[in-house]
């Protein structure tokens, strides 16, 4: 596995090889993994995401006019200028990714300055870890000090969303840029993804001698995109129906009054993993604050019953996953993310990381899957300046 720095030292050596000269600075921002609360943030519920040491660093420096990208996996170097950063589509594939943070900076006021970017990442890409989000948090957090911009942590993720939601038009909730922009190390983000305000709840697995395994299923995505979005519609739809503002306002203890005024049995069950998992991910919280780190392990398998049963986003490779995990002996094990392949997380003893991998790859073999990748994942700090 590469570190951060190898990062760093890629992204610096693809602006000099690209650019000539050095940067004025490196700027890195992490993937993460969701240890619970899953299709929540979009419903102003809850989440509890913790940033993988898995990173994107964009090497950058201001220039004269426009915005141009390149980056180490791909010989392509996209060039934009005002008209394209105004128009939200304009530029399209990985560099949306850079033109929507530019975009929605400017569409919120800021006077960007113009730059020259150079990215590299370790964050695995496809595999549900948020490898674009903490790409456009890398930009943002790069264009953000390049130009000196007054812009609140606070108000970072938003940006991002927007710029995800309408430049790249991917309906995605608030989680992931918040977890990228706003992780600590040692921690998980306890977000309410209403008010944006969050906790920082200690979650030192290591010094308990327990570790997260995730587990990169390898599931080749299929309609997701499609799939995401006809959740969130069921969500806004049951919200409107039961009369409240998002189904975050339907209390735990309310749900089977509310059950009752939904006709529509998917819609009934989409709504109960919605309620349950907020539900869930509040217990988990209360647990890691009294230091119970084990004992959430029953709520990570619910959670994960609740995505397979009720929301209908796993997939026969994340369930045989979480189930071998289960029986090699992992405390819980869920899928983690927006679903339909991508990882499973599995709070497990240290020292039995490859006893488990190697239990989950045997089940995929009898299967017939693609055997999965591992990593183990240790809870690191959000976006921040690395050089
Ligand atoms: C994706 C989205 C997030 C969130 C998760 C599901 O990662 O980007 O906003 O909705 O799916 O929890």
């Amino acid at each position: 596995m590469t570190t951060d720095s190898d990062v760093a030292a890629r992204a610096a050596a693809a602006f000099s090889d690209r650019y000539g000269g050095k940067p004025d600075g490196l700027w890195a921002a992490p993937g993460r993994v969701n240890l619970i609360g899953e299709h929540t943030d979009y419903n102003d519920g809850f989440v509890l995401p913790f940033a993988l040491p898995e990173r994107v660093v964009v090497a950058a420096a201001r220039t004269d006019a426009g915005w141009t990208a390149c980056s180490d996996f791909t010989t392509e170097t996209v060039t934009f200028g005002d008209v394209e950063a105004a128009a939200p589509g304009a530029v399209t594939g990985w560099a949306a990714y850079v033109a929507g943070v530019v975009w929605a900076l400017r569409d919120a006021g800021f006077d960007v300055p113009p730059a020259r970017l150079a990215i590299a990442s370790d964050v695995p890409v496809g595999a549900g870890l948020s490898s674009s989000h903490a790409l456009e948090c890398a930009v943002l957090t790069a264009l953000a000090d390049l130009g000196d911009l007054d812009l609140p942590i606070e108000d970072r993720p938003r940006l991002v969303q927007r710029s995800e939601n309408a430049y790249v038009g991917a309906p995605t909730g608030i989680m992931d840029q918040s977890a990228s922009l706003r992780c600590r190390a040692g921690h998980a983000l306890f977000l309410d993804c209403r008010s944006l305000e969050v906790e920082h709840i200690p979650f030192d697995v290591a010094a308990e001698g327990l570790a997260v395994l995730v587990l990169n299923s390898n599931a080749p995505h299929s309609h997701s995109d499609g799939e995401y979005g006809a959740r969130r519609r069921s969500c806004e739809d049951a919200a409107r129906i039961l009369g409240v503002p998002a189904l975050r306002d339907v209390p735990a203890d309310g749900l089977e009054t509310a059950l009752k005024q939904l006709d529509d049995a998917v819609v009934r069950r989409r709504v109960r993993h919605v309620v349950t998992e907020d539900q869930r991910v509040l217990d988990t919280v209360e647990l890691l604050r009294s230091g119970r780190i084990r004992e959430i392990g029953p709520l990570l398998t619910a959670s994960h019953a609740s995505m397979r049963d009720d929301f209908e986003i796993t997939v026969p490779q994340v369930d045989v996953a979480v189930e071998a995990a289960l029986m090699a002996g992992a405390y819980g094990a869920r899928m983690t993310g927006g679903g339909f392949g991508g990882c499973v997380l599995a709070l497990i003893d240290a020292d039995r990381a490859e006893a488990i991998t190697a239990a989950v790859t045997s089940a995929y073999d009898q299967h017939g899957f693609t055997a999965p990748t591992p990593l183990v994942a240790v809870p690191s700090p959000g976006a921040t300046r690395v050089g």
